[in-house]
């Protein structure tokens, strides 16, 4: 395998971004984000789509999923561009796993298995580091210089209330989709819970082997 497209799923908090950026860099890979992607275009002016709302921000900060039209535009045009990749946070439902089919073939598919009590623990306790994109979490990674810990931020949609609809909302749209792969067999489960660099091991070799 060259470069490999490796496709990773999971529900919010399940580590997907933390483990996304360790592939991109260890495979030497492009990582494909529609979260990172919808939050650098949050204002976009999406009103001639059609859409409930006029921009994605709309949805995001009520935990709901922005419109299928605009978020497989951002992955076509990106995967367009990238020989390997790591793409997170995508197809998010059955409508976008299909749009995927017609765009790429796939050498892995991952999924990070967490439970949902962790989850939400995960998701209320994550920072960000506003200068270099770093994810911290105040218990489990916290940063040890004061300079970053004074300025690490909070995701707007990462309170307590917009969790539980994010988790909601993955259950009923995107447990379907790992459901699919799963069938298909091509779904490699990788235990989520343990700690962050037995993730990678485990994540690491399951891409190793495919190649
Ligand atoms: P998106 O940004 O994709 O968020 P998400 O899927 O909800 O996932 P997160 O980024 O919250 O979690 P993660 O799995 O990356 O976990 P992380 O590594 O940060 O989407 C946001 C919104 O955009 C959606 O709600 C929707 O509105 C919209 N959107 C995006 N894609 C869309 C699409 N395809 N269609 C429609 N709408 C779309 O880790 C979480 C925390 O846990 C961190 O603090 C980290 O330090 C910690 N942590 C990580 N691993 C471990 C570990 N092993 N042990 C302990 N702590 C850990």
């Amino acid at each position: 395998m060259a470069q490999p497209r490796v496709l990773i799923l999971g529900a919010p908090g399940a580590g997907k971004g933390t483990q996304s950026s360790k592939i991109a860099s260890e495979f030497d890979v492009e990582h494909v984000t529609t979260g990172d992607a919808l939050r650098a275009n949050k204002e976009m002016d999406i009103s001639e789509m059609d859409t409930e709302y006029d921009t994605p921000r709309e949805y995001m900060d009520q935990g709901e999923l922005v419109p299928d039209e605009v978020v497989n535009a951002i992955v076509d045009e990106a995967l367009s561009q990238a020989d390997g990749f790591v793409l997170d946070g995508y197809p998010r439902n059955p409508e976008q796993a299909e749009e995927l089919e017609e765009m790429t073939d796939l050498d892995v598919v991952l999924s990070l298995d967490v439970g949902e009590e962790e989850l939400v623990h995960r998701l209320t306790g994550r920072r960000l580091d506003p200068e270099t994109g770093e994810i911290y979490h105040v218990e489990y990674n916290p940063p040890e210089d004061p300079e970053v810990k004074e300025r690490l931020e909070q995701r707007e949609d990462d309170t307590e209330e917009t969790v539980k609809e994010r988790l909601r909302v993955y259950r009923e749209n995107t447990k379907p989709v790992i459901d699919h792969y799963d069938e298909q067999g091509v779904l490699e489960r990788v235990d989520g819970e343990q700690a962050p660099d037995e993730v990678w091991e485990d994540v690491k070799a399951t891409i190793e082997d495919a190649a």
